[in-house]
C-alpha cells in the first residue's frame, strides 16, 4: 500500500487542469467521496492498528495536499478566465461617448481675468449683488438727479430707503475702500443688472469685472502700463490699445479704452463700424470725492480704477453675435467650449 500511495502522490502532483471540466475530474477522481482517497481510507479499516496509523497519516496528509491544489487551481483558472475575457475586447470599436460638461465661456473668462491681475497683485473681492443707493451711485459721485439712477436704468427692490440690484461693480470699489486701509489693489468679479430690453446686444443681466488700486503716489501712467498688461495678456501680445478721454462722475480725468478690433484686424468691419477700433473698458484716476466717501484722505492718497463687460470680451474672443446665447443654456451652445475646460 505504501506503494500505493506514493504512485497516487505523483500523480496528484502532476495534474494541471486547465478547464473547469479538467477540474471537476481531478475533483471527483481524487477528493470526492467516492474518489481514490476515500476508498484508500475505507482499505485501512482491514490493516493493522500500526499500519492503520503510519498509512493514515500519510493518507491524511496525501488528502490535506490534493484539497489545498484543488483550491488553488480554481483560484488560478477563474484569473485566466477573466484575462481571456479582457483580451476578446474590440478596440476597434468607437470609444465610449464623452459625458462630462465643459465650462462656460464666461466663467472660464472670469478665471482667466483673476489670474492675470493675481500675477501682479491684484487679490480678488466681493461684493453683493443687492445694494443700497450709496455704494451704487452716491459715494461714486453720482449726483442725485443722475440718469443712471433713473428708473428705466435701475432695478429697483424698494425706496426710502433706495434698495437695488447693482448696476455695477464699482460697488465693490466703495465696500472694500471704505473697509480697508491703502494701499488697495483689488478686483471685483461678478453679475449686475439693468432695466434694459433684451436682444442680441443687450441683456437686463451681464458681467462686470471692476479693478482700483490706491497708494501715495499712484499715477495715470502706472493706469495704462497695467491695462496694456491685461491686454496682451487677453487678446494676445499684438493687440492695439489706445485711451481716449471721456467722462465718468467717479474719475477724473476718465477714459475710454480701445483695442485694435479683432475681427478685421484693425481694417474696418460692421462689427467695428468701419473704424477699426473697439470700445472695452471704462478707466480713470479714482476721483477725490470717492476718496474722502469712503475716508480715505486724497491729499494723501491717489488711485486708478477700471471696469469692464464680460460678455463683450467673450464675445470678442469666440466670435459669438449674440449675447442671449450666454444665458440660454443651448447644450450645442455650450458643449462648443470643450477646449476651454
Ligand atoms: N462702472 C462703469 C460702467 O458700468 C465702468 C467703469 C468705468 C468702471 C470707469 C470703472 C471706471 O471702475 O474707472 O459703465
Amino acid at each position: 500500500m505504501l506503494e500505493e500511495l506514493a504512485l497516487l502522490e505523483q500523480e496528484i502532483e502532476k495534474y494541471h487542469p486547465t478547464t473547469t471540466q479538467e477540474l471537476e475530474d481531478f475533483r471527483l477522481k481524487f477528493i470526492s467521496k467516492k474518489g481514490i482517497i476515500a476508498d484508500l481510507f475505507n482499505k485501512l479499516a482491514q490493516l493493522s492498528s500500526d499500519e492503520k496509523r503510519t498509512l493514515g497519516n500519510r493518507l491524511n496528509i496525501i488528502k490535506q495536499r490534493a484539497q489545498e491544489k484543488y483550491k488553488a487551481e480554481v483560484i488560478q483558472l477563474q484569473t485566466t478566465t477573466k484575462k481571456s475575457i479582457a483580451t476578446t475586447e474590440d478596440y476597434t470599436l468607437p470609444s465610449p461617448t464623452d459625458t462630462l460638461g465643459t465650462i462656460h465661456p464666461i466663467s472660464f473668462l472670469k478665471t482667466k481675468i483673476v489670474e492675470i491681475f493675481n500675477k501682479i497683485g491684484f487679490n480678488m473681492v466681493d461684493g453683493p449683488e443687492i445694494e443700497d443707493d450709496w455704494h451704487n451711485f452716491g459715494a461714486l459721485n453720482f449726483p442725485a438727479n443722475h440718469p443712471a439712477r433713473d428708473m428705466l436704468d435701475t432695478f429697483f427692490i424698494s425706496q426710502n430707503p433706495d434698495i437695488l440690484l447693482r448696476t455695477h461693480t464699482s460697488s465693490v470699489q466703495i465696500r472694500i475702500a471704505e473697509s480697508q486701509k491703502p494701499p488697495i489693489r483689488s478686483i471685483s468679479i461678478g453679475r449686475v443688472y439693468r432695466n434694459e430690453t433684451i436682444s442680441a446686444r443687450s441683456h437686463c443681466m451681464f458681467h462686470q469685472v471692476d479693478g482700483f488700486y490706491v497708494n501715495k503716489n499712484v499715477s495715470f501712467a502706472e493706469l495704462k502700463q497695467v491695462l496694456s498688461y491685461f491686454m496682451s495678456s487677453l487678446f494676445g501680445q499684438n493687440v492695439k490699445v489706445r485711451l481716449r478721454p471721456s467722462y465718468f462722475p467717479f474719475t477724473e480725468p476718465s477714459a475710454e479704452i480701445d483695442i485694435d478690433c479683432r475681427m478685421c484686424a484693425g481694417q474696418g468691419c460692421n462689427i467695428c463700424k468701419y473704424t477699426g477700433w473697439l470700445e472695452i473698458m471704462g478707466a480713470g484716476m479714482i476721483d477725490p470725492n470717492v476718496l474722502e466717501n469712503c475716508h480715505i484722505d486724497p491729499t494723501v492718497y491717489t488711485g486708478y480704477a477700471f471696469g469692464m463687460g464680460l460678455e463683450r470680451v467673450a464675445m470678442l474672443l469666440y466670435q459669438i453675435n449674440d449675447l442671449r446665447l450666454f444665458t440660454e443654456n443651448d447644450i450645442r451652445f455650450l458643449k462648443q467650449f470643450k477646449a476651454y475646460t
